[in-house]
């Protein structure tokens, strides 16, 4: 099959992670989690005790940053390193997801993320998810995926998401951080998160998981048919 770069772009909690991995795996392409990387850089600000709004402390943050993924060969699910370590359970904490989208409007800091996205994709066939990914990393993506969703049906899916994995957080809670994270993303003055007028916009309120990977497997088909 040919190989094309799928770039998904939404709001938070939208389910954009999973679905883009399910993609990924319909077609045979590398997943890549442009989030977890912001989060990993978050970790790694908070462990150190680095503010991301210091350039001092952010010149030293990203000298002492390495983030990469690897494949749990148990599991074969990708999980998230910094610096050697498996961070894949840390960086989807609370504490990570009150301060990421703080450490995601720095400049320098979204310049070297970018570029590292950009390498993992250059031999195409991957599948990435993020906020910027159809506007800044792959501009010329062959598809461009916008999801969306409403806020009880986001923080309701991520509730139930962090229960999964033994985190007990209050469904209101969760409502302002999913609003905060969106009104912070989509107002930044580094590449905001937006649609662009060449993404498909998949609203997945009403949709099933199934439904919404099924959608982008075939809309991907059809592109890569015509390639
Ligand atoms: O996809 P996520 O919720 O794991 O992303 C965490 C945060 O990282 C999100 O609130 C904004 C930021 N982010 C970004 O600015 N650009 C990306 N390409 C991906 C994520």
């Amino acid at each position: 099959m040919g190989k094309i770069v799928i770039a998904i772009d939404g709001y938070s909690g939208c389910g954009k992670s999973s679905t883009a991995k399910a993609v990924a795996k319909a077609l045979g392409f590398t997943y890549i989690d442009s989030g977890a990387m912001y989060r990993a850089a978050t970790l790694h600000f908070l462990n150190h005790f680095l503010s991301p709004s210091n350039p001092n402390d952010v010149e030293k943050g990203l000298k002492s940053l390495e983030i990469s993924f690897q494949i749990n060969p148990d599991t074969q699910k990708q999980e998230t390193y910094l610096n050697g370590l498996n961070v894949e359970d840390q960086i989807r904490t609370m504490k990570v997801s009150e301060r990421v989208s703080e450490v995601a409007t720095v400049k320098q800091i979204r310049k070297e993320l970018v570029a590292k996205q950009q390498r993992l994709g250059k031999r195409k066939g991957v599948v990435m998810d993020g906020r910027d990914i159809g506007s800044v990393v792959f501009p010329d993506a062959e598809l461009k995926v916008f999801m969306t969703a409403d806020l009880e049906t986001r923080a309701a899916r991520r509730q139930q998401e962090l229960l999964d994995k033994g985190e007990m957080v209050d469904l209101e809670e969760i409502k302002t951080n999913l609003a905060e994270r969106d009104r912070i993303d989509s107002s930044r003055v580094e590449s905001p998160l937006i649609k662009t007028p060449d993404a498909v916009e998949i609203d997945t309120s009403n949709l099933t998981f199934d439904g919404q990977v099924a959608q982008i497997v075939q809309l991907a088909k059809a592109v890569i048919e015509k390639e």
